[in-house]
């Protein structure tokens, strides 16, 4: 894809990867709406690139997501990129049923169910765009699951088949589906998962991972990964049981 002169939407926008992501659109040179819950990390992004668009919206609730669409399309006629980034990640053990799922936030909801909708919302208006792109960030735990972060594995598997499905589908309408499959990055995500595992660090920042996403977006690569990620991408079965053992050998 042509990564400038684009009108892009990117879910979650205000912090870690999408954040960056905007930033790096902005750079290229195309027009960036970004959405997430908290006005005040909005309104901060906003403070660092004075020309991204910002939009307060919770993509699980629906009522939202079906204003942000509205509002989307009634300012930006020219939107053409959608960028399915917005996600949140919990530690779960079932090990005592149900009651820790149902405690905290909705991973399906947030991370699989809402980029759907949202997508399947805006393919009316993208089929009829030049140069349309949709963008799924899934994980390499969508590849090999974390036994720690069981629904959030799910979530993220779920991505993965939904952007290879679609990508098939919406080919012939001439919309390109690419995935993006990140390493751990160090952002704010499951910032109580990571303290507890003594603030783990990836030592990946964002914008040092996005500055490969856009070369991958640049140059058609449609499932992008970075570092391990990359080698998971092309991995056997074998390989991918391998990495499961290793990844989960102290639970
Ligand atoms: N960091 C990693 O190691 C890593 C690895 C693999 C994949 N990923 C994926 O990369 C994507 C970005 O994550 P990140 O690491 O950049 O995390 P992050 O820094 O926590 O950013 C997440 C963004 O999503 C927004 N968000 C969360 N729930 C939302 C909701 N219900 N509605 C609207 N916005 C919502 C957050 O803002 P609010 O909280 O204000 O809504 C924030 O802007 C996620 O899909 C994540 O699963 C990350």
């Amino acid at each position: 894809m042509d990564t400038s002169g684009n009108t892009v939407l990117i879910t979650g926008g205000s912090s870690g990867i999408g954040y960056a992501m905007a930033e790096a659109f902005l750079a290229a040179g195309s027009e960036v709406i970004i959405c997430a819950r908290r006005e005040d990390r909005l309104l901060e992004a906003r403070k660092q690139q004075p020309g991204v668009h910002t939009r307060r919206c919770d993509l699980a609730n629906e009522q939202d997501r079906s204003a942000l669409v509205q509002w989307a399309l009634a300012s930006f006629g020219k939107l053409n990129v959608l960028v399915n980034n917005a996600g949140v990640q919990r530690d779960i053990d079932f090990s005592q049923g149900i009651g820790e799922f149902l405690a905290g936030e909705n991973e399906i909801r947030i991370n699989l169910e809402a980029p759907i909708i949202l997508t399947g919302l805006l393919i009316p208006h993208l089929r009829a765009q030049k140069n349309a792109v949709i963008v799924n960030v899934s994980s390499g735990l969508g590849f090999v699951p974390a036994a720690k972060m069981p629904v959030y594995s799910a979530s993220k598997a779920g991505m993965h088949a939904f952007s290879m499905a679609i990508r098939r589908q919406l080919s012939p309408l001439g919309i390109k589906v690419f995935e993006v499959v990140p390493p751990a990055v160090d952002t704010a995500l499951n910032s109580q998962g990571r303290a507890q595992r003594g603030g783990f660090r990836a030592n990946l920042g964002p914008a040092e991972f996005v500055a490969a996403v856009m070369k991958g977006l640049a140059n058609d690569v449609f499932e992008i990964g970075y570092g391990m990620t990359t080698d998971l991408l092309e991995a056997s079965r074998a390989e991918l049981d391998e990495s499961f053992e290793r990844m989960n050998s102290g639970w």
